[in-house]
């Protein structure tokens, strides 16, 4: 078994990404960032704060309820300390909450911006972005502020098209399409964590190698959870493949009796990303 990963990302396509990023950026007052509350530090980029250093933003850890509930508020209540209001942050949901938070919090940053055009006697409407790496649930934050589903695909390199903006308030537009960011990996432990969570996309690292990492990542955060879920034998902690055990708990055999491991890591990470195991939060809080 290899020890390090490689993830290999081309320069020219991070270049591109980057200078579409920068452009969407020019045309707004607003950034939304999106990250994922299970890695509320790896799933955001630091660039982000560069480019969009002018602008009013907001942070919203998504896909909380697949996260540790306890571990999301201390996540919400650092990043408001750090950031001392200017850049406030929540916790939220985008497949299944209630759209008024989203709103409210876009409202507090957006208000100062209208305020201050309207001490000047005009109308100023307040156009917003939403960014993040793949995955972290951009397209369906839109779509909840939106009220439908309107979230466009990603940018492609060589793909052009029309801006669309949807008012979804007396003085807020929205852009109807994400801003994408690149992941930053600032080492080894945060790649694999943004591959568990779906972000690297899977096949760029080995799955097998991948799910016996999360298998005992997880033996560390929701021991019992695993031991149950995959029928692990007491005699675990002295085998070097938790994912073997985890495909002879579950009998996934191929043929012959031989183990089928891609079938059981595919489940594996598959069960994990939606939230099987319950609520996990994979990075702790620096509080
Ligand atoms: P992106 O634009 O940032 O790339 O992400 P996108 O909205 O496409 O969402 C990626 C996946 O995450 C989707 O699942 C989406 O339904 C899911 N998702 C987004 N936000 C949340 C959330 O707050 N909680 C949970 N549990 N899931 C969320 P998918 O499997 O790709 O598609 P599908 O399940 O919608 O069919």
């Amino acid at each position: 078994m290899q020890t390090e990963m490689r993830v290999n990302w081309f320069p020219g396509h991070m270049a591109k990404t980057r200078r579409i990023l920068t452009e969407r950026i020019r045309l707004v007052d607003a950034v939304i960032e999106v990250a994922d509350a299970r890695l509320p530090k790896s799933s955001r980029n630091p660039d982000l704060a560069k480019l969009a250093r002018d602008k009013a933003s907001a942070l919203i850890l998504n896909k909380a309820d697949l996260a540790d509930a306890q571990e999301t508020d201390r996540w919400v209540s650092f990043y408001n300390k750090i950031y001392n209001k200017t850049t406030p942050c929540i916790a939220y949901d985008s497949a299944h909450g209630k759209v008024s938070p989203l709103l409210a919090v876009i409202d507090t940053i957006a208000k100062p911006i209208v305020e201050r055009y309207k001490s000047r006697g005009m109308a100023k409407t307040v156009r917003v972005m939403v960014t993040g790496i793949p995955n972290v649930g951009k397209s369906t934050l839109i779509n909840r502020l939106a009220g439908k589903m309107i979230a466009q695909a990603e940018d492609r390199p060589g793909v052009t098209r029309a801006t669309r903006w949807i008012k979804i308030s007396d003085y807020l537009e929205l852009l109807d399409t994400p801003g994408m960011l690149m992941p930053k990996i600032e080492d080894t432990a945060a790649g694999k964590r943004l591959a568990y969570v779906g972000t690297i996309k899977d096949g760029i690292l080995e799955t097998e190698e991948l799910a016996e990492y999360l298998l005992r990542d997880l033996m560390n955060l929701v021991p019992s959870a695993v031991l149950e879920r995959y029928h692990l034998p007491s005699h675990y902690a002295d085998s070097p493949s938790l994912l073997e055990l985890a495909a002879i708990g579950r009998g996934f055999l191929l043929s012959g009796g031989r183990l089928n491991l891609e079938r059981a890591a595919a489940v594996v990470l598959d069960e994990f990303r939606a939230g099987v195991l319950g609520r996990v939060t994979l990075e702790k809080a620096e509080l």
